[in-house]
């Protein structure tokens, strides 16, 4: 089985109307080569814009969804109401979301549980922190992350991982391709042991952390690195263009 190469764009809260526009107008420009799928996370506010903007071979992503499909929460959106939206996919647990809104390696997985559900597919965000990397516990912290979420789902064929170490994003200091590599590779041999071999073989798991035109081709090479998820669309777009031999 062929993993797809995927690559992610996460706008996080940047941009305005006019810069949308830019992004879609780029985006259109660029030709989605075959085996490869292009997935872009604009803020909520603009994902209809964009959404109807692109082209059909690149997928739009909401950040974030939340737990229940309708009632009183004020702020928040429900992966029904972007399937009703016509969107595929959602990004969910990203380390922004973990540290500055609290959510707990268990709501990530009840979230990722019901957006499955909903019938979205998921791009499931884990990752250590500076001192727990340094404090050698890596693996230890993204296992907990992986078992929470493999708590609440059976089937990982709509899940992609994200494997975005906390220290590398938005600072300029990328992962080693060894160091992304390792811990790629660990995140695989831990899906054979605790879902199945299916889904060790079958699910993407992308890196993330300062990923762009220069640094993706190696990442890009190493055997479990299956894609990139870059903070800035013309970054993640430049380690699209740079990475299509190795696709
Ligand atoms: O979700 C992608 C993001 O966290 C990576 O950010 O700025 O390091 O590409 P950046």
């Amino acid at each position: 089985m062929v993993r797809n190469f995927f690559i992610g764009g996460n706008w996080k809260m940047n941009g305005s109307i006019a810069e949308a526009k830019k992004l879609v107008e780029m985006l259109n420009g660029f030709e989605v080569p075959a085996n490869t799928e292009v997935v872009v996370a604009p803020p909520a506010l603009y994902i209809d814009r964009v959404h109807q903007g692109l082209k059909k071979e690149i997928k739009v992503a909401a950040q974030n969804a939340y737990l229940k499909a309708s009632g009183a929460y004020t702020g928040e959106i429900s992966p029904q109401m972007l399937k009703d939206m016509g969107l595929e996919w959602v990004v969910l647990g990203h380390s922004e979301r973990r540290e500055y809104f609290h959510e707990s390696d268990e709501l990530v997985g009840k979230k990722t549980a019901f957006a499955l559900e909903a019938g979205l597919s998921v791009i499931a965000c884990i990752g250590e922190k500076l001192e727990e990397r340094e404090a050698n516990i890596t693996n230890d912290v993204v296992a907990r992350q992986m078992k929470a979420i493999a708590a609440e789902i059976k089937d990982w064929t709509n899940v992609v991982v994200a494997y975005e170490p906390v220290w590398a994003i938005g600072t300029g200091k990328v992962a080693s391709p060894e160091q992304a590599q390792d811990v790629h590779q660990f995140l695989r041999e831990w899906l054979a042991e605790n879902v199945s071999a299916k889904a060790a073989e079958e699910t993407r798991i992308l890196y993330g952390g300062s990923v762009n035109g220069g640094n993706c081709k190696t990442l890009g090479a190493k055997p479990d690195i299956d894609g990139f998820l870059a903070n800035n669309v013309s970054r993640s777009v430049h380690a699209l263009i740079n990475t299509i031999d190795i696709v």
